[in-house]
Order: C-alpha cells, then sequence, then structure tokens
C-alpha cells in the first residue's frame, strides 16, 4: 500500500511516499531557512506563502523519486496539527484536492504522533528491523514540544511528563542565538559543543523533583549570564536597518571578543539538557516497565542525547531494554513520519472526512491516566 504523506506545519515544505507504514520510497524536503534567516526565527505568514510556492513542485518531486504514478497511491495523508494555522492549510488542502480527484481515502495525521512513528520507518534500500516493542516509553524532544510518553499500543499514549516552559529544540536554538552561532540553532550549538569542554562551566540542571516535567529556561537565563562578560555590542541585523517599524533587537546575532569559550559554553549548556532529558526517560522507562525507549522529534538527530541515553538506559534498566532513534533525516520535520503513522491511524479506521480543517493546537495525548506499570521510583 503506497501512502502519500504531505507536511507542512512549520517551515518545511515535505511530501513522502511510504509502503506499507514503513518502507520508505521517497522523502522530500523543501526547506525554507532561508526565508527566515534574517528574522531569527519562523514568521507564520513567510511560511504559509512560502508553502504555496514549493508543495506542487515538492510533491511532483516525490512522487517521481518513488517511481510511483498517481494511480498508485492509495492513500493521502496529511499533517492536520499541531502548527501555524496558515502553513497547515495549505498541506491540508493539497491534500484534500489530490484524495478527491484520485477517489483515494484522506488521513489527518498528529504531527507528534508522526514523530514517534519515524521509529518505524526504513530508509530505501533497508530492511524494516523488528518493530519497536510496547509498552514503550518516547522522549519527544523537537523545537515546540518536548513530552515523555508512554505508549502501550498502536495509537495509545499516556502523557508522563512535559515541558513547562522552554522545549528542548527551542532551549537549543535560543543557546545558539545567545552564543551567536547561528540560524537554525540546533545543529549549529551541536557542532560547537562538540569541540567544547562541558566540565568548564557549571550550569544548573531543573529537576523538578521526582516527576517527569522538564524546565528549561532557568538553563538559558543561566548561559546568558554566563556568557554576558565576553559578548561585545552588536551591529543591527538588516531587517531592522530595512524596517523601522519592527526593530528584534533581541534577535540580533551576539558577537564575542576573539577568543572567548564559546564552544565550552556549548557544551556545558548541552550537557545540562542532555542530562536531564536523558536521566528522567531512563528513569521512566523502570518505572514503567518498558521493552524499548525511544526518542523522536528534531533534537533526536543529536549525538550527544543519542549516546547518554542509551548509556543511562543500560545503568537504570539493563542491557536488554534497547534505545531506537530515526536516522537524522528523519528526526527533523518529514513528511515519510506523517504517511508512515496514517498507515497505523488507517488500521484504527481514522479515515477523514471532507470537512478535515486544520488542528494548530492539536495536543497528542488523549487517554486518560490508567494503571499501567508500578509507581514512579523515588531513586536514581
Ligand atoms: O521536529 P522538528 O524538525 O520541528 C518541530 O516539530 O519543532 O525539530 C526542530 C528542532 C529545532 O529546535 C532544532 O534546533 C532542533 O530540532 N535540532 C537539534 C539538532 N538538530 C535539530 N537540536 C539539538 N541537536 C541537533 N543536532
Ligand atoms: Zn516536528
Amino acid at each position: 500500500m503506497n501512502i502519500l504523506g504531505i507536511e507542512t506545519s512549520c517551515d518545511e515544505t515535505a511530501a513522502a511516499v511510504v509502503a506499507d507504514g514503513r518502507r520508505v520510497r521517497s522523502n522530500v524536503i523543501a526547506s525554507q531557512i532561508a526565508l527566515h534567516r534574517a528574522h531569527g526565527g519562523v514568521v507564520p505568514e513567510l511560511a504559509a506563502r512560502g508553502h504555496v510556492v514549493a508543495i506542487v513542485p515538492v510533491v511532483e518531486a516525490a512522487l517521481v523519486e518513488a517511481g510511483v504514478g498517481r494511480p498508485e497511491l492509495d492513500v493521502v495523508a496529511v499533517t492536520e496539527g499541531p502548527g501555524l494555522a496558515g502553513a497547515l492549510l495549505v498541506g491540508v488542502n493539497v491534500a484534500k484536492a489530490l484524495a478527491y480527484a484520485l477517489d483515494r481515502p484522506l488521513v489527518a495525521v498528529n504531527h507528534l504522533e508522526a514523530h514517534v512513528y519515524a521509529n518505524w520507518l526504513a530508509l530505501p534500500g533497508e530492511q524494516p528491523s523488528p518493530p519497536p516493542a510496547f509498552p514503550l516509553v518516547c522522549l519527544l524532544v523537537s523545537g515546540g514540544h518536548t513530552e515523555l510518553i508512554l505508549m502501550t499500543d498502536h495509537g495509545r499514549y499516556r502523557h508522563l511528563g512535559r515541558t513547562l516552559d522552554d522545549a528542548a529544540g527551542e532551549a537549543f536554538d535560543k543557546g545558539a542565538r545567545l552564543l551567536g552561532l547561528g540560524y537554525p540553532g540546533g545543529a549549529a550549538s551541536a557542532r560547537a559543543a562538540g569541540a567544547g569542554d562541558p566540565a568548564r562551566f557549571d550550569l544548573p540542571r531543573a529537576w523538578l523533583g521526582e516527576g517527569y516535567d522538564f524546565s528549561f529556561s532557568g538553563l538559558k537565563t543561566a548561559l546568558l549570564r554566563l556568557a554576558e562578560p565576553y559578548r561585545l555590542p552588536a551591529p543591527p541585523t538588516p531587517v531592522e536597518r530595512s524596517s523601522p517599524s519592527g526593530p528584534f533587537p533581541e534577535h540580533r546575532p551576539a558577537v564575542f571578543a576573539p577568543g572567548a569559550p564559546i564552544a565550552d559554553l556549548a557544551a556545558a549548556y548541552q550537557e545540562a539538557v542532555v542530562e536531564v532529558l536523558a536521566t528522567k526517560t531512563a528513569r521512566a522507562a523502570r518505572a514503567f516497565g518498558a521493552k524499548t525507549v525511544l526518542l523522536a522529534g528534531g533534537v533526536a538527530a543529536n549525538g550527544v542525547l543519542r549516546r547518554r541515553l542509551a548509556t543511562e538506559v543500560v545503568a537504570v534498566c539493563g542491557a536488554d531494554v534497547p534505545v531506537r532513534y530515526p536516522p537524522p533525516a528523519l528526526c527533523t520535520d518529514n513528511a515519510a513520519m506523517i504517511a508512515g503513522a496514517a498507515a497505523y491511524a488507517l488500521r484504527r479506521g481514522a479515515q477523514a472526512g471532507w470537512e478535515v480543517d486544520v488542528n494548530p493546537r492539536l495536543p497528542l495525548v488523549v487517554e486518560e491516566p490508567a494503571a499501567v506499570g508500578s509507581r514512579p521510583s523515588t531513586t536514581g
């Protein structure tokens, strides 16, 4: 069964063809990074217009790359939310038009669920590995979300914890901006941190007791204080110069004195984020008897997080609980994960009607807390 996936929830216009929910046949992504760089973040209005320009060529490219003609598509799947309303509208309307014209079922997919299902995918030329065993604990870390989830079966999620302020990806993006590492920040700060000594600076960890919630805003403030003495006055950005009504001094890239310990600061910051994420995830995996631990979302591309989580899970749960994460290209936003998640949603009868609308604030977890696993541990 060939599913065409379409994703336009934020700043990537993406389309992909996935066979049987697991085999990626094509995965095309048009990034809008250049469009938003001058603004230091995603501008919703620009994102929507960018999707309008890119969506048809991107869908065409996904079909060509997969070697699949329109008549061979069995299902059209699209992100309904969460995300930017105007951006989501582009994908939803293109998907509706295609499904209607081809007389195929339409499936509306939750973007967060799709990130989790990226762990079921195999890239072209690769064999799908055995599917992750339930119950599993998934740490979903993206630019907009940080959620710790217990997944007891396909489509059954229980919320364990979430961020109380910034998402983990947002923390990396803001940290990168504070350190003048450019936009987008996640990958840039990971690169800078690779050359640094994480032990040179001491940054706080927000443990928030024994629960599974997270907080990163205090850490960001602590980084700002540590970096301040090395900072030079920054010139205005091109946007500030060209737009008298819209000065965004907080978007000015930070400029540092030569020899400033940027790599060490980035490494200490990354270490502080990763340590809390990995420790709480491993603790939850043990408390809820997880048979698998999954990483998902853009921050799952972070190599230090991957290694630290693997180490923590072995230490806390033993070596027989595997830690899995998607390949980097399937961690950040893509449409293969939308098509993959749609295959499993369709098995549960989740076909959308023509009245389907975007859902910018769609949450993932709908299940009420149930008595699954033991109570959270108070040690470790
Ligand atoms: O899942 P995603 O592509 O978009 C959302 O749904 O939000 O995640 C994007 C986030 C950004 O905040 C980006 O900085 C972060 O993922 N990210 C990383 C890395 N690559 C992307 N964070 C840390 N290390 C990375 N290597
Ligand atoms: Zn995402």
